[in-house]
């Protein structure tokens, strides 16, 4: 079988041996792939680590629609550097911290959050003053060098003053640790934080923009038909593939992943082993999203009506 598969990538082949059962189960499971846009973005989340201490640190602001692949950047930055015991010292480093925003956007909830996922796990009824103190103590024990705040348009959901709370906790957190702080989220949230004076000037800004119909989308579309763990080979490389793929997704990096493995799935079930532009036409596809079944619905019937 191995030499059949000359169309998947040599790490890939030996996927493509395995039963059904295996490979569907295979394709469900979340991996990390290099994209370009994340890979940049992961560039500069990597020069945040290495930035001297200094009076005002300069902080990022990862934005984009949902779906794009902002969490699975921040995870993947923060698996890259995650805890470390020293032995002979006694001590636990944790270059990275890599905070949810709680969905009350308060301080407690925050702090709890932060100390949270530093392992930390008694501080039950501690007043905001004790739990400030404890979080900032901790990150300069553990030597935290980047904080990354995800989902921060949960703050959005709070009163103005709270808002304004929240990004005075952010301003407080920087100047007083001296470390990069990394916030995620969607346009809203970029918009929010913006607009406070005091961190618009020191937050840099990195967009992660939708697919396109371009060089990227094909090189994408190259790497799953080298990956997808099917016997024969594909036809992705074609202009009506790109098109139903941007059609059906808007470009969202998490939709396309989603579609890319449903289709997958159906390939293999209906033994065909291989996906082209005819893929994305069977009336049977259960798309992995509403918002897809209500565009390929939508579409069918177009096609239908022109027919
Ligand atoms: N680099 C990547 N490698 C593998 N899967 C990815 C990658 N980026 C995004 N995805 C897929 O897209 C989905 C949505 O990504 P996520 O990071 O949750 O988006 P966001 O945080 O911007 O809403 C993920 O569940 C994952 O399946
Ligand atoms: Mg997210």
């Amino acid at each position: 079988m191995t030499d059949l598969c000359e169309h998947l990538f040599p790490a890939c082949r030996e996927q493509a041996e395995f039963s059904d059962e295996a490979r569907i189960d295979w394709l469900r499971r979340d991996r990390w792939i290099s994209l370009p846009q994340a890979e940049a973005a992961l560039g500069r989340l990597e020069d945040l680590l290495t930035y001297p201490q200094r009076g005002r640190m300069p902080c990022l602001l990862l934005f984009g629609s949902t779906g794009m692949g902002k969490s699975e950047i921040l995870n993947r930055f923060g698996e890259l550097h995650t805890a470390q015991y020293d032995k002979r010292a006694g001590l636990t480093t944790m270059p990275v911290v890599v905070v949810q925003m709680p969905p009350q956007p308060t301080e407690e909830e925050f702090y709890t959050e932060l100390l949270l996922a530093m392992n930390y796990a008694e501080f039950n009824l501690m007043p905001l003053r004790t739990l400030r103190s404890l979080a900032r103590r901790t990150l300069a024990e553990f030597g935290t060098k980047v904080l990354v705040l995800d989902e921060i348009d949960k703050m959005l959901a709070g009163s103005p003053r709270q808002q304004r709370i929240f990004l005075n906790t952010i301003r407080f957190l920087t100047n007083d640790l001296r470390i990069p702080i990394v916030c995620a989220g969607t346009e809203d949230a970029r918009i929010a934080v913006l607009t406070d004076p005091n961190l618009a000037d020191r937050f840099a800004a990195v967009e992660l923009t939708p697919w396109r119909n371009d060089h990227a989308l094909r090189q994408l579309l190259a790497s799953f038909a080298g990956l997808l763990p099917l016997r024969s080979p594909s036809d992705l490389d074609t202009s009506a593939v790109r098109q139903r793929v941007l059609s059906l997704t808007a470009g969202v990096t998490g939709r396309i992943f989603r579609l890319m493995e449903t289709i997958a799935i159906a390939a293999i079930r209906s033994g065909r082993e291989m996906i082209d532009a005819d893929s994305f036409d069977e009336d049977d596809l259960l798309l992995p999203l509403v918002s897809m079944q209500v565009i390929a619905g939508t579409q069918r019937a177009m096609r239908r009506r022109a027919a």
